[in-house]
């Protein structure tokens, strides 16, 4: 898209109904009307820069010219990240506290991750067996919640799993709600943080008994740059960071499901074994659907980019929906197509359904590479591993709700595992 003198500006008082309204189509919409990648727009009452595309996905990863603290509006803070998340820092203390959170993300804890998520789908499929109807979307987020405690090292009893489940769901199915869904996502924010803090507490004074390999340790016993231990309410927002984005695959899930449904003609490849076609088609299910609409940073201090000038302290947003969606990046970006990533090489500003940029200096996703291993394995069940009916329900999903999840959240019948090939 070619680059007008000065950012263009969307006339009026306020946009936020149109937001509202247009949902993840708000900045791509005006980005096509403005012929530009940046525009200027007003959102919430205040001056705001949207941009999209790959050099505005560079330009917003650096750190010398945007910050993070203060972006996000406060009642999203507390309820969807938690206080003083790692969401939230900047400089040497974010980069610190990521370290945290990368350090986990090893060849041997991603292996754990899969096993424990292939164990759970495997006693998913036996309940489902007995079930005359799954909605897959909620049971997919009990077998997520299972894995993500498993992983972490907290022990989730049989009689926990509903509440623990819905109250991690609430915190992301509220996160753009105001009124009575915001206070569901806040009061399990509230009731999450007493849990995993009273855990901290107790890994801390040995009456939990955690081994020392195990995450929930690891957290429990990190120490800031100072060299004290996080307060245990910000230790427990730091593993809650991982309880909740682990269950909040489901919705990507959801939507392996349906392009499993959709586009059988493409899973029969996946049939065959071929490891790299389904982690194209994991891609592709990222790139395709909308799930993260964007994300909010503030403009550091005073900057000058070629011709456009940013004011300190200007709320900016990155379109992460339209960037995969970008016809400029990609080809019949409408289209879904597993192979386009078949020659891929990486992108790290061009496929940001996760965030863009470097792991470790920036804010990008600490859980990127967990999340597609996931994503597999749930591909292969539910493409290679059992039999199920799809009956007639309605599969749309809407582009405004956010997140969007398919209307039915996918109902399947006559669920039964198959034994197949060698599969590992
Ligand atoms: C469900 C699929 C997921 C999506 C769509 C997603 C999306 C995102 C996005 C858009 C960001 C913000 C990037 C930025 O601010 O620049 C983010 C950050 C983050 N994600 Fe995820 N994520 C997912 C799964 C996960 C998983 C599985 C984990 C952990 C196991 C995780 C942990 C985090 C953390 C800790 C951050 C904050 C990083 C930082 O501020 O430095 N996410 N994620």
């Amino acid at each position: 898209m070619k680059k007008p003198k000065e950012i263009p500006r969307e006339e009026g008082i306020d946009h936020t109904l149109s937001l509202k309204r247009e949902g993840y189509m708000f900045i791509p919409n005006r980005r096509r009307s403005f012929h530009s990648d940046f525009f200027k727009t007003r959102l919430f009452g205040k001056d705001v820069v949207c941009m999209g595309g790959k050099e505005a996905a560079e330009l917003f990863y650096d750190n010398e010219k945007f910050k993070r603290n203060g972006a996000t509006p406060k009642w999203i803070v507390q309820s969807f990240f938690g206080k003083n998340s790692v969401q939230t820092l900047d400089g040497d203390s974010h980069r610190h506290r990521k370290n945290m959170l990368m350090s986990i993300m090893t060849e041997n804890n991603l292996k754990k991750l899969v096993d424990i998520a292939k164990q759970q789908w495997k006693k998913a499929i036996d309940q489902w067996e007995q079930m005359d109807q799954v909605i897959l979307y909620e049971e997919m987020q009990k077998l997520l919640c299972r894995t993500a405690c498993q992983w972490v090292g907290i022990e989730l009893k049989e009689d926990e799993v509903d509440r623990r489940t819905k109250e991690l769901a609430s915190l992301f199915e509220s996160a753009s709600s105001v009124g009575p869904a915001y206070l569901v996502g806040r009061s399990s924010r509230n009731n999450l943080d007493e849990w995993i803090g009273e855990l901290i507490d107790g890994v801390r004074n040995g009456k939990v008994d955690v081994h020392d390999d195990e995450i929930l340790y690891q957290f429990a016993f990190h120490r800031d740059l100072e060299g004290n231990l996080l307060d245990a309410k910000t230790a427990a927002v730091e593993v809650i960071n991982l309880l909740r984005p682990i269950v909040a695959i489901s919705i990507f899930n959801n939507f392996l499901a349906l392009a499993v449904h959709h586009y059988s003609e493409k899973t029969e490849k996946l049939r065959t074994g071929d490891k790299q076609y389904a982690q194209m088609f994991v891609q592709e299910v990222r790139r395709f659907y909308p799930f993260f609409p964007f994300i909010p940073a503030l403009v550091k201090k005073d900057f000058t980019w070629g011709d456009y000038q940013f004011k300190e302290g200007t709320m900016a947003i990155l379109d992460i929906y339209g960037t995969n969606q970008d016809s400029d990046i990609w080809e019949n970006p409408d289209v879904f197509n597993p192979d386009r990533f078949k020659e891929w090489e990486g992108r790290p500003f061009g496929f940001i359904p996760q965030g863009g940029g470097d792991y470790w200096a920036g804010h990008r996703c600490a859980g990127e590479w967990a999340t597609i291993e996931i994503m597999k394995v749930s591909l292969e069940y539910l493409a290679n591993r059992m039999n199920y009916d799809v009956p007639d329900q309605d599969l749309s999903f809407s582009m405004v709700s956010m997140p969007s999840i398919p209307q039915s959240k996918i109902l399947i019948e006559n669920v039964n595992c198959i034994s197949i090939r060698k599969v590992n």
